[in-house]
């Protein structure tokens, strides 16, 4: 990809965004440009959804394969009914409880939806962000933005301002820096044209919060994989492409934390043995245990949204450290260790151990 153009950098606080500088966005937006923004989940590669070349634009220099659909976000409740049809009650319910919030749900698309947005597909992907920049932004444009995670197509996914310059300066136009983000994990995308509905991709919004407003909702198997599924078994294109890869290795070590811990020292020693530059992924409760190696923590055990918070973060440190394999520990599936598990499993290309 080319990196020529002049991208602006813009300085914006996340919760009174300077207008004029939201509104220079906007007019980029509004001409088919690219501008980087911030929601609560990770940073997006913003464009008009409804403009064809500009999502084309934006695919070529993410990098992104032409079938995986891209999130449409949307500032006012009422632009569901403008890009879906037969939108069924319990989306309403969904989009009173959980929105603006980290919940994308699929479903049935309308004809204005160009269908490069949508990879192709007949359903889209809506939400709508908890994020005052990403709402002005949305707002001040006069049209929904299509916005996958502004990182290059298979790196982890971007929480601050910084990791966007790093993939895409030179090569957009606007990037909106309103510092780190609050939830580090992208929404979960939950399909509502199936019954009962499926989560297609764990995220902020947990199982339990949905099951909740549901009663019946089902986690596709994908989501929960502990190894890569087959092409035909895939629901959402994104399955099946390998995402949020660090440049090292990534082993990921799954179990109780004692043996976890236990088999994370023999790895260690094993591989520093060998000559590897090893980075161990701990957590605040476990990381006195580890005295070889790059060892940082993501996060406390007892509060999984700071490991959320931290997760691609710590991933791309261990990468500017020049570390060639990490050793990731593996937390609970519950709550938001399940998309942290998904993130990790994923990013280690099914790399995984269990320990029992
Ligand atoms: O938190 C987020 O969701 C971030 C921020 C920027 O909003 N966006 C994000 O977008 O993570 P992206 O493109 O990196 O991931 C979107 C995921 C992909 O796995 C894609 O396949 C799925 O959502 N998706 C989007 N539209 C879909 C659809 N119509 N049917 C099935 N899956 C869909
Ligand atoms: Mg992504």
């Amino acid at each position: 990809m080319k990196r020529d153009l002049k991208t602006i950098v813009f300085k914006v606080n996340p919760e009174n965004p300077d207008e004029e500088k939201i509104n220079v966005a906007a007019e980029v937006i509004r001409r088919g440009g690219i501008v980087a923004f911030p929601t609560e989940t990770v940073y997006g590669l913003g464009v008009d959804a409804l403009n064809k070349e500009a999502v084309k634009r934006m695919y070529e220099v993410k990098g992104r394969p032409p079938d995986n659909p891209t999130i449409v976000h949307i500032a006012e409740f009422n632009d569901v009914y403008r890009l879906a049809v037969d939108v069924p009650e319990v989306a309403e319910e969904l989009m009173k409880r959980f929105w603006p919030g980290p919940l994308t749900i699929v479903l049935k698309a309308s004809n204005i939806v160009p269908r490069v947005t949508t990879g192709g597909l007949e359903t889209v992907g809506i939400r709508m962000p908890k994020h005052n920049v990403a709402l002005a932004l949305i707002k001040a444009s006069k049209t929904p933005i299509a916005a996958p995670s502004a990182n290059i197509a298979g790196k982890p996914s971007p929480t601050t301002a910084q990791h966007v310059i790093q993939d895409f300066y030179g090569s957009i136009d606007v990037i909106l820096d309103a510092g780190p983000t609050k939830i580090g994990v992208e929404s979960t995308v939950l399909d509502l044209t199936t019954k009962p509905p499926q989560i297609l991709r764990p995220g902020g919004v947990t199982y339990e919060e949905l099951k909740e407003v549901l009663g019946d909702v089902i986690i596709h198997k994908a989501a929960k994989a502990k190894e890569n599924i087959p092409i035909d078994e895939v629901k959402s294109p994104g399955m099946k492409y390998r995402h949020y890869a660090p440049k090292a290795e990534l082993i990921v070590v799954e179990g109780e934390t004692n043996k976890i811990i236990e088999e994370i020292k023999k790895l260690i020693n094993e591989y520093s043995k060998m000559g590897r530059k090893v980075g161990v992924m701990a957590t605040d409760e476990t990381v006195k245990n580890y005295e070889m190696g790059i060892v940082k923590s993501v996060g406390s055990r007892s509060d999984l949204s700071t490991i959320a918070r931290n997760l691609f973060r710590t991933l791309r440190e261990f990468d500017d450290e020049g570390v060639e394999l990490i050793l990731a520990e593996g937390v609970p599936e519950e709550g938001l260790g399940l998309a942290i598990m998904n993130r990790l499993r994923k990013a280690s290309g099914y790399k995984v151990i269990h320990v029992s």
